[in-house]
């Protein structure tokens, strides 16, 4: 007899999750980043593009190949890609996908510290008290320990990492209908009323200076929302788009498979994974977008705008929007939100990464939940350790390189040709809309076969021509810092090492082909 695996109480609640998990730093972080480094409206058609052709029907497929393994008892990729193939080897394919979101963890906790320990700071006041962009970029700086000073440094970071730590703990803990669905049920809602909040009080800002009429709120709109049709033909805003949606809908990470392994066997998925994705553009696009841009815009102009985000990804959220709340009433108060706001949506996303791990740890190698969070908590906070110390050296940037970026694209392209093309085109079809309240359209039959394969084909090819040999030379590396960027690649491979022996003793317990392969 099959042991019994969790599930999810409601259909609200797993669509909550996924949406949770989708909406992370991500939307508020990474989205208005991109969206200003790559022109603003420039960056929209490709990014459109690339959700319809590529993010949606991987959220499809990653929810219907899911369901089918979570039928079968597997809830993650190698299990899963071992019961779709009918092939034991095919379940080594999968290790992208446990130790992707495993990586992407290492950095993404510690940030979402940062974020937690922000809020404190705004709501205590001690966050604007030197409200200038010198100010802001020192008090990160200090914060986490790249140069000394009076506000808080890194004790302060650890303390808060060690909270932000336990409370993501506590929360799988409990598990999938005690902790993560009944959190996600009180976060979602939270999110999107402290987002819609502040997105009102972005855009009723008018026009702030009023010797500078063109820096108004109507031409910050105009900024993201006017196309540029000339910039479609750089190759560079069609990768980063693509990339962009890999990485909000948290597509090829894992993580929706695992999630959706626990829905009952005849559960819609059409539906669902269409209201997980929506809600996630909701926030990325109206919510995220209508924030950061358009107050960094009236207040810096395009050009300063831009000039913020090439300093790095983190500048708009840690430095320019706290000198963004200095210029308004109560500004404190709506500073704390940002980064309230900022950590819901991180706690909902690093649930999610952590539970691919945890469900390995019990669908296939039969540890209770208590001892697979314990060890998957343990080797974690380990592995957090040097990122928070050598922080400076630019560890945080190859760890996204390897699990935020490249992982991702790698496993999309290996679960789209398992389900559609080894598992079977009208096999993977009548999957897909089993139990589904609105039935797919026949078109994206030919997308989930042939389109978004090739599209991600094509992604890889140009991507690898254009940016795998400068990263993996280390080009533009400061030579004292190449040893830490070794270090992480030899932690990289030494996960893969360490996930290959656990698949390769997955597949020894597996029962033979032949038997329990019913479909
Ligand atoms: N999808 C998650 C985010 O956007 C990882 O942050």
């Amino acid at each position: 007899m099959k042991p019994q695996r969790e599930n999810w109480s409601t259909k609200l609640g797993v669509v909550l999750a996924v949406a949770g998990s989708a909406v992370g730093l991500g939307n508020f972080l990474r989205f208005p980043a991109k969206v200003t480094l790559n022109g603003g409206g420039a960056f929209m058609i490709p990014y459109f593009v690339a959700l319809l052709l590529l993010g949606i029907p991987l959220m499809w497929t990653e929810w219907a190949l899911g369901r089918f393994g979570g039928a079968h008892g597997h809830g993650t990729a190698p299990g899963i890609l071992h019961k779709v193939t009918r092939r034991p080897y095919a379940s080594f394919f999968g290790i992208f996908a446990l130790v992707g979101p495993f990586l992407i963890l290492t950095y993404y906790t510690y940030i979402e510290s940062w974020t937690l320990a922000y809020a404190w700071f705004a709501f205590s006041g001690q966050l604007l008290e030197d409200a200038t962009q010198d100010g802001m970029k020192k008090f990160l700086a200090v914060y986490q320990g790249i140069t000394s000073g009076e506000s808080p440094g890194l004790s302060s970071a650890y303390i808060f990492f060690v909270i932000t730590f336990i409370i993501n703990m506590t929360i799988v803990h409990r598990g999938i209908q005690g902790g993560i669905e009944k959190f996600n049920k009180i976060a979602m809602p939270l999110l999107v009323l402290l987002a819609t909040f502040l997105m009102i009080r972005v855009l009723s800002l008018g026009t702030p200076d009023p010797s500078q009429p063109e820096l108004s709120i109507n031409n910050a709109l105009g900024f993201i929302w006017n196309a540029d049709l000339n910039a479609l033909s750089s190759a560079k805003v069609w990768l980063e788009a693509a990339g962009q949606v890999f990485f909000t809908l948290g597509v090829g990470i894992g993580v929706i498979l695992t999630y959706a392994s626990y829905t009952k066997k005849d559960d819609d998925v059409v539906l669902s994974g269409l209201v997980a994705s929506s809600t996630n553009e909701f926030c990325e696009v109206i919510l995220g977008g209508s924030i950061v841009i358009p107050a960094a815009f009236v207040f810096f102009g395009a050009a300063g705008a831009v000039a913020i985000a090439e300093g790095g990804l983190f500048n708009m959220s840690f430095v320019s929007m706290p000198l963004i709340f200095a210029k308004l009433p109560f500004g404190s108060f709506f500073c704390g939100l940002w980064f309230l706001l900022l950590f819901v949506a991180a706690v909902t996303s690093v649930v999610s990464l952590l539970q691919p791990g945890i469900a390995f740890l019990c669908d296939e190698l039969k540890l209770s939940r208590g001892k697979a969070v314990s060890i998957i908590g343990l080797i974690l906070f380990i592995c957090c350790q040097p990122l928070i110390f050598f922080i400076g050296r630019g560890v945080i940037d190859e760890i996204d390189f390897w699990g935020g970026t490249f992982f991702l694209v790698i496993f999309a392209l290996i679960e789209v040709v398992a389900f559609m093309w080894v598992f079977g085109g009208e096999r993977a079809w009548n999957e897909i809309n089993r139990g589904a309240y609105i039935k797919l359209p026949r078109v994206f039959y030919v997308i989930l076969k042939y389109v978004t394969p090739v599209y991600i084909l094509i992604l890889l090819v140009s991507w690898s021509w254009q940016q795998l040999g400068p990263v993996l030379r280390m080009e533009g590396v400061p030579e004292e810092n190449k040893i830490y960027l070794w270090g992480v690649r030899v932690f990289v491979v030494a996960l893969l090492v360490v996930a290959c022996a656990l698949i390769a003793r997955m597949n020894r317990r597996m029962p033979p082909l032949g038997e329990d392969y019913e479909t």
